[in-house]
């Protein structure tokens, strides 16, 4: 009980020190948002897309999910981007991963336990048996994890590369770049991956490209 209320309070010094900055800040935000990115992340309570960043409300649309997945059956993400991406106009998505996932390392693991949560890691568990001859390569689980947290962002960001509302922008000439980052819970640190795609050409390219620099072609 007391803890919800220190919510509330909290709400309400938030929201009085946000109108002592700027007066007009909410009323201009009711108006309407303007945000320029769409940031695809996971739901790990330890990975705030605003904090992490600085940015401000009305500035970062967002969509998250256990282990940041883009699948082709999942109406919720696929909607985010639309909206993001046709009514919103962004003009960049950012796919963050981040080091430490649970949900990665429980479709590495392959734990049964964990029930519907375990079917929708179905997209990270091809990903880990598409890399199983390279993951093996690695010394230990640490390593594996780590590895694997970075492919899943790479392999993230090539399905949102291949959806047709990104397709659809840059056949329309609309600036519009996807880009994959990794955060790192231990040390508050986003690294970008470099997989940056603007455009359907260099997609291929970049992918097998930032792929390659963590395999090393393995
Ligand atoms: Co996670």
């Amino acid at each position: 009980m007391r803890l919800l209320k220190q919510l509330f309070d909290n709400n309400e010094k938030w929201a009085l020190g946000m109108l002592r900055r700027d007066p007009e800040f909410f009323q201009r935000l009711a108006r309407q948002q303007t945000p320029d990115f769409l940031w695809i992340g996971c739901s790990d309570s330890r990975v705030p897309a605003n904090e992490i960043t600085g940015l401000m409300p009305g500035e970062v649309f967002v969509h998250r999910n256990i282990a940041n997945i883009v699948a082709r059956y999942d109406t919720n993400c696929l909607s985010a981007v639309q909206y993001a991406v046709n009514v919103l106009s962004v003009s960049h998505i950012m796919v963050v991963g981040h080091y430490g996932c649970g949900g990665v390392k429980a479709a590495l693991n392959g734990t049964d336990d964990l029930g519907l949560v375990q079917q929708w890691l179905g997209p990270i568990r091809e990903i880990s048996r598409e890399h199983c001859n390279f993951l093996r390569t690695l010394p230990d689980e640490q390593s594996r994890w780590d590895r694997l947290c970075e492919l899943n962002v790479i392999e993230q960001v090539q399905a949102l590369v291949d959806t047709v509302i990104v397709r659809e922008a840059w056949a329309k000439g609309r600036g519009l770049a996807v880009h994959g980052w990794i955060y790192g819970v231990h040390n508050g640190r986003l690294h970008d991956l470099n997989v940056t795609v603007a455009s359907p050409d260099e997609s291929r390219m970049t992918h097998e490209r930032a792929l390659k620099a963590i395999t090393g072609g393995a």
